[in-house]
């Protein structure tokens, strides 16, 4: 039972450590459920901290077996050791050596912090706070020691031996254990001091694929990448994305690797996506494991980039790593803005920022516009491990992102190679990161600091007029902000605007600007321009015809945009527009107008409504953009019933959504029947498989269009469907056909379904989308079917891939039956959440994070979800990970 009450932690308390750990020798002698961990740390009393004070150790029940200090016992009095805490109270002040010897259960650790196991393997995961649970430490990031680790274990069980940096021995054990089993050892040793939440091992009967990487300076890296037997073939495209990466860093940003090994090892029983360990990363399968019939487009794009985002850590987090974490976005925000530029590189630039954009919206934006919105360097928490958040992640990234849009190109380097000089080594904050930027800009940037301080999506509203008498064009930004939780008041922000003056016939205007509301000549030579104060007004000089103002293109900064534009000007930047991503988001501006007006008519009991000119701009669309298949997939995919939820903002239904979500679809499906068609028959599969993102392209193109068309013409378009099904050589082809057969109450359908299990059944990863698509079937009987796949043998609690896949997959993509009008979606989570928080607490708070917008729903849903929130907020000995989520969404 719990007895503490967790405290906040806030960063105005921050203070250095009073002791530094030089060195970490570890000795493991793994064991299914009692390895003996022997850590000797060498200690010395930090010259920042304060002398004398006592030692206090970090632990997260440990049972310690032996303490020694330099060699002694401690009498008692001079040290007190809890599960969760070692102290001295009076430890030398000179370098001293504490040896510390605790036993661990791996097989009892379920909830995948520090050393567990998973599968037939064991592993660790100790960020944030997991190496408290495998050793007594100060564990806390800007304490940096060299790790030398010696790993011990059975050879049948565990032949393959891993931790970070350089393997320096290893060897048999001769007529090693009492049980009579053969056993031996490795030793591992990084050379780059690193913060405990860095360290991994693993110990297990894996294959492996290896490979060789030469960096610029000409020195050879081995690349390996562990699996479960039987799986190598799957790791040849994580492989491939891990070369291109470390090439990529290199020309990119001057990065080269550091030691002479890099592995990744894959397990199937992880908590996140990936982990940046030092020179040995450890991998949520899914993030790893590809071929063509087992994975999607969407799949191998996933892999490219988490592959990408842990290699980058080895810089933006490694070397230079976070002081303590609030800092968090430091390391996170960086490293997702370089592997969003590399997915850039290696893929098309406009359709990854349309794919980056989609997730910011639907991660983010709720998260900032809810309870549970925090600032991007927060300044307090109660649980750490509920801040790895897409604010952290995504918003941390579209602020690096505009750093790099105000300063430029070629500063924004600088300050990058800045601070990795002037900071390697270090643990550090946000303040030193920007201050390389200000220094190289010789920009104040304190007022751009504010996106870190101050949460909440900002509103910018554009009002545009044209004189033709004075050939004049003005547009009139201002800028506000909601109040977030703790934040009532917010001071304007600095938000660059990208933008261009689009003409009547779709040329592009030449911006000028020579009033007394100028922009200035950078702004325009650079076509940026900066809102910084509450409102602006700009005009532009020598406008022959009346223009469309194309703005926040590439989507420039994360606000939400509101223009004073018509109908058909949405049209005109649909076809016209040099901008990819805004000739996307017209179509989404259009169709979300058009969605939130079928909203209204449905809830006043009309009919909803589409719209035949919006129709023909798509048809539009397809054509002019024939050479650009994955972009044309994305114009035709319309808003997301999330999305329309977070347009109104307020007295949410997500059954009225649905239903004109589903008018619109049909309508357009009929109306574009014969091109989508055309389409589909155009883009079939012809040579082999390719992953790349043209061939990617094409598929999705293909999927967009087979299902439109089948909205339109279910009957038709569901016989494509099957024979799609039927005949599919790829999981992209056949997981589109099966989506589509979905949809389609009746016995097809579980034939279907059926079937692919069937087919799948041996690969957990496929399984789960097969869990995912039956969990998003938008009808009341979804939350039965859910309950009884509880029930498969495939299905398993423990696991939190399977976890996410069912409930997380009915919870945060189920709109309509998570939100059920009787409650029963929002009952079934929360007593999913309840019971998992005894075994896995992180996945369970993850999980419960789901009801971040109830307060937008209408009073019936919002008093439901509220009622299912304070049933868990009463449960005794919540984990703080949970408690801090239910109160935080009550608050
Ligand atoms: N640092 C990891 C990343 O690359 C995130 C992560 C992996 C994590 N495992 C975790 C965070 C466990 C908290 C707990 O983004
Ligand atoms: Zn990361």
């Amino acid at each position: 039972m719990r007895t503490d009450v967790a405290q906040p932690v806030r960063l105005a308390d921050y203070r250095p450590a009073d002791y530094l750990i030089d060195t970490v020798a570890l000795d493991v002698k793994l064991h299914d459920t009692a390895t003996l961990v022997r850590a000797t740390l060498a200690l010395r009393p930090n010259p920042l901290g304060r002398a004398g004070a006592p030692l206090v150790l970090d632990g997260d029940g440990l049972t310690a077996k032996t303490i020694l200090l330099d060699g002694k016992e401690l009498a008692p009095g001079a040290i007190f050791v809890t599960p969760d805490q070692l102290t001295l109270t009076a430890p030398p002040q000179q370098p001293f050596l504490l040896e510390i010897e605790t036993e661990i259960n791996p097989s009892a650790n379920t909830r995948l912090m520090g050393l567990y196991r998973s599968g037939s393997a064991y592993c660790t995961q100790c960020e944030a706070e997991g190496f408290r649970r495998i050793t007594y430490f100060l564990d806390r990031p800007d304490v940096l020691s060299v790790y030398t680790t010696r790993i011990e274990a059975d050879t049948g069980e565990a032949p393959v031996l891993l931790s970070n940096g350089n393997k320096v021995e290893e060897g048999k054990i001769e007529g090693s254990s009492n049980e009579g089993t053969r056993r031996h050892f490795a030793v591992w040793h990084d050379p780059f001091p690193k913060p405990s939440y860095l360290f991994a091992l693993v110990g297990g009967d894996l294959g492996s694929i290896h490979d060789t990487f030469t960096t610029m300076s000409g020195r050879k890296v081995a690349l390996g990448i562990y699996v479960e037997h039987g799986k190598e073939k799957s790791a040849a495209y994580a492989m491939d994305a891990l070369k291109r990466s470390m090439a990529w860093d290199e020309t990119a940003f001057g990065r080269e690797y550091d030691l002479d090994i890099f592995n990744i090892v894959a397990v199937s029983d992880f908590n996140m996506g990936a982990m940046e360990n030092k020179g040995l990363n450890v991998f949520n399968d899914k993030y790893v494991l590809a071929l063509p019939e087992t994975a999607t487009d969407t799949d191998y794009a996933q892999i490219e980039a988490v592959i990408a985002h842990e290699y980058f850590h080895n810089w933006t987090g490694n070397r230079i790593t976070c002081r303590d974490w609030f800092q968090l976005c430091l390391k996170e925000g960086l490293t997702v803005f370089r592997d969003h530029e590399f997915s850039a590189d290696q893929r098309s630039r406009a359709v990854r920022r349309i794919a980056d954009v989609r997730t910011l919206r639907a991660a983010q934006f709720p998260e900032d516009a809810g309870p549970l919105a925090h600032n991007v360097r927060p300044d307090t928490y109660l649980e750490i491990n509920n801040f790895y958040t897409a604010t952290i992640y995504e918003k941390g990234a579209e602020i690096i992102r505009m750093l790099k849009v105000l300063i430029g190109d070629d500063l924004f380097r600088k300050g990058m190679d800045l601070y990795f000089d002037r900071y390697d080594g270090t643990a550090q904050t946000i303040e030193n990161f920007i201050a390389c930027f200000a220094e190289v800009s010789n920009r104040d940037l304190t007022q751009f600091s504010r996106w870190y301080h101050q949460a909440g999506t900002p509103l910018v509203e554009a009002q545009t007029s044209y004189d033709p008498a004075k050939r004049t064009f003005t547009l009139d930004l201002k800028q506000s902000a909601k109040p977030t939780p703790g934040q009532d008041h917010k001071d304007p922000f600095v938000i660059p605007i990208e933008l261009g003056l689009v003409g009547a016939d779709g040329e592009t205007v030449a911006l000028q600007s020579a009033t007394e509301d100028a922009a200035t000549p950078e702004e325009l030579a650079r076509g940026v321009i900066e809102l910084s104060t509450p409102q602006r007004r700009i005009t532009f000089t020598n406008v022959a015809t009346k223009p469309v103002a194309s703005l926040l293109r590439g989507f420039s900064a994360p606000v939400r945009l509101s223009q004073s534009v018509s109908e058909e000007e949405l049209i005109a930047l649909v076809a016209h527009d040099s901008d990819s991503f805004n000739r996307w988001q017209a179509a989404q501006t259009y169709a979300t107008r058009l969605l939130l007006r079928s909203v209204d008519l449905v809830r006043s009991g009309k009919q909803a409504c589409a719209d035949e000119a919006f129709g023909a701009a798509l048809h539009r669309a397809i054509d002019s953009n024939i050479n650009d298949p994955a972009f044309t997939a994305q114009v035709l995919s319309l808003p997301s019933e999330a999305d329309i939820a977070r347009e109104l903002g307020e007295n949410v239904d997500p059954d009225a959504i649905h239903v004109a979500k589903d008018v619109l679809r049909a309508a357009l499906g009929r109306q574009l029947a014969p091109i989508l068609l055309q389409t589909y028959e155009r883009l079939a599969p012809v040579g082999p498989y390719s992953p790349d993102a043209a061939a990617a392209g094409r598929r999705a193109l293909r999927t967009a269009a087979l299902d439109l068309y089948a909205a339109g013409s279910p009957a038709d378009g569901g016989a494509l469907a099957l024979r799609q099904f039927e005949t599919a050589e790829t999981m992209t082809d056949e997981i589109a056909a099966l989506g589509v057969l979905t949809h389609v109450r009746g016995e097809a359908r579980e034939q279907a379904l059926d079937t692919f299990y069937k087919r799948h059944a041996a690969d957990a990863l496929v399984v789960d989308k097969w869990f995912i698509l039956q969990a998003t079937i938008p009808e009341p009987g979804t939350l039965a079917r859910v309950k009884k796949l509880m029930e498969h043998p495939a299905f398993s609690l423990a696991n939190p891939n399977r976890v996410r896949s069912l409930v997380g997959a009915f919870a945060a993509g189920n709109q309509t039956q998570f939100n059920a009008a009787d409650g029963s979606g929002y009952h079934f989570v929360t007593e999913i959440v309840i019971g998992l928080d005894h075994t896995n607490p992180q996945v369970a708070a993850r999980l419960l994070a789901a009801f971040k917008s109830w307060r937008v729903l209408e009073a019936k849903r919002a008093a439901l979800a509220e009622a299912a929130l304070r049933r868990v907020a009463q449960v005794n000995d919540l984990s703080p990970d949970v408690k801090d989520i239910v109160e935080r969404s009550l608050a």
